[in-house]
């Protein structure tokens, strides 16, 4: 039976792999290898699901599929019904600071909320709408005057740093639901987004003393994981890419600020002082295992992200904190490039542009024109190889391989550091045994 795929989807997918971007959905499509990761990642979600909390870091080098992957458990995450988040981090956007980039960072977070139904982002308002309409309807069953209710449930989070206001902001959401005040309704909904930069302007707008800042922002985040379980959703899976901004900061004292919260994210984990709540962390390994700038400049987190002493290559143990995305294979970029002809064919094996030997020549000749790195770090691979599709659609009286010659392929390039070639870059093992080409399904 043939699965189509929907052209929306198939449209999103191809159009950002095309410019190089990963896509933000349909990622199960063209999804191969990593199966024991994805495992893992899948056991943190049940976890966050079940009240608990987790913390992973995804490590891997440039361009072999951090970003993919961290979409990849979004996508997974929404569909078992938790809200998530994503931002990547800049120097503008850490996760410490004092002028305001920590909240800056919290903003880019916030905006970015997806549920299953929004997956896109812009997602929080829906879910504080969808708050006060269950405490609505749950105040008509049980005949409880509707603001007591809000009150009720709202109760909780009041114990927790920073709920106080958080609960007087949605109660006023509620009160501009209540009363038709959209105005209200939205200044709620941006002091959660982290938008009000002073408090007087919130105390204008909210009657509220406190915003959420660079030093707030963390408890927020604990707040929201709550807040959406009470709304509904399981719980809250927040994923900070290009973590690598934190290991480039020059200032010693900002990187260790900066290590420290990631210290602090940690042990909330796994000492269950945060509920309902996962982060992973992208980054590459110097971030991780430089010693001199990296995680591993920071003692208590050395001793904390070192690898299990009786892991190896073949016995990788993905238990740990840490995930090492090993290299994608040849074998691999095969299954992966047959998946790219069926999505760009919408799912119909009948309307596939090449034949499989189209698949292995086109490999051939990216071996010849970008080495190794052609299967390792296959961005350029694949966009050549929907460049190739794109223009055997346009010109079917074509041959694929008089085309073939004429796909423009530019080895990767290495992206500037911003700093001297100093540490070595310790290449990261292929995840031992889990080289069958199987691949996650939702
Ligand atoms: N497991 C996978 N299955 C299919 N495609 C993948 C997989 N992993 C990565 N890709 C594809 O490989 C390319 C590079 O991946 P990605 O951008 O995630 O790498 P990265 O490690 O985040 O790179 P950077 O270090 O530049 O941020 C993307 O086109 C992505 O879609
Ligand atoms: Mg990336």
């Amino acid at each position: 039976m043939t699965v189509l795929i929907r052209p929306r989807e198939r449209d999103a997918i191809v159009a950002s792999l095309r410019a190089g971007v990963v896509p933000r959905v349909g990622q199960q499509h063209v999804q191969v290898g990593r199966t024991a990761e994805v495992r893992a990642v899948v056991t943190d979600i049940t976890r966050i699901a079940d009240g608990g909390a987790s913390s992973r870091f995804v490590i891997g080098e440039y361009g072999s599929g951090k970003t993919f992957f961290l979409h990849l458990a979004r996508s997974i995450a929404l569909e078992k019904r938790l809200v998530t988040m994503h931002a990547d981090l800049s120097p503008d956007r850490r996760l410490h600071a004092t002028s305001g980039r920590a909240r800056a960072l919290y903003a880019e977070l916030a905006g970015s909320t997806a549920t299953r139904a929004r997956p896109d982002g812009g997602a929080l308002a829906g879910v504080v709408e969808r708050f006060v309409t269950k405490a609505l309807s749950e105040a008509d069953t049980t005949g409880v005057d509707p603001e007591s209710m809000i009150h009720t449930r709202l109760e909780t989070l009041t114990e927790s740093t920073g709920g106080y206001d958080f609960a007087q902001v949605v109660a006023q959401y509620w009160r501009g639901h209540d009363g038709g005040d959209d105005q209200l309704k939205s200044d709620a909904v941006r002091w959660l987004r982290g938008e009000f930069t002073t408090r007087s302007d919130a105390r204008r707008a909210l009657g509220v003393r406190t915003v959420v800042d660079d030093g707030s922002y963390y408890d927020h985040l604990k707040l929201m994981s709550r807040f959406v379980c009470m709304a509904g959703y399981d719980g809250l899976l927040v994923c900070l890419d290009e973590m690598v901004n934190l290991y480039k900061l020059s200032n010693a004292q900002a990187r260790a600020a900066n290590y420290e919260q990631i210290l602090r994210i940690l042990n909330d984990s796994s000492q269950g002082t945060a509920a309902h709540l996962g982060f992973l962390f992208g980054g590459t390994p110097d971030f991780l295992l430089d010693t001199r700038r990296g995680l591993f400049s920071y003692p208590a987190l050395a001793s904390r992200l070192a690898e299990n002493a009786f892991a190896s290559d073949r016995l990788v143990d993905h238990s740990g904190p840490v995930l090492r995305l090993g290299n994608l294979s040849p074998e691999d970029l095969y299954v992966l490039l047959t998946k790219l002809r069926h999505v760009y064919a919408s799912g119909d094996p009948a309307a596939y542009l090449v034949p499989d030997e189209a698949l292995t020549g086109y490999m051939q000749h990216c071996a010849t024109r970008i080495g190794d790195a052609y299967f390792r770090t296959p961005r350029e691979t694949i966009k050549g190889f929907l460049d190739l599709l794109a223009l055997l659609d346009q010109h079917p009286d074509l041959d694929w391989r008089s085309v073939i010659g004429g796909v423009d392929l530019a080895p990767e390039p290495e992206p500037g550091f911003g700093l001297p070639a100093e540490g070595t870059r310790p290449t990261p093992d292929r995840a031992g045994t889990d080289d069958e080409l199987v691949s996650f399904r939702l």
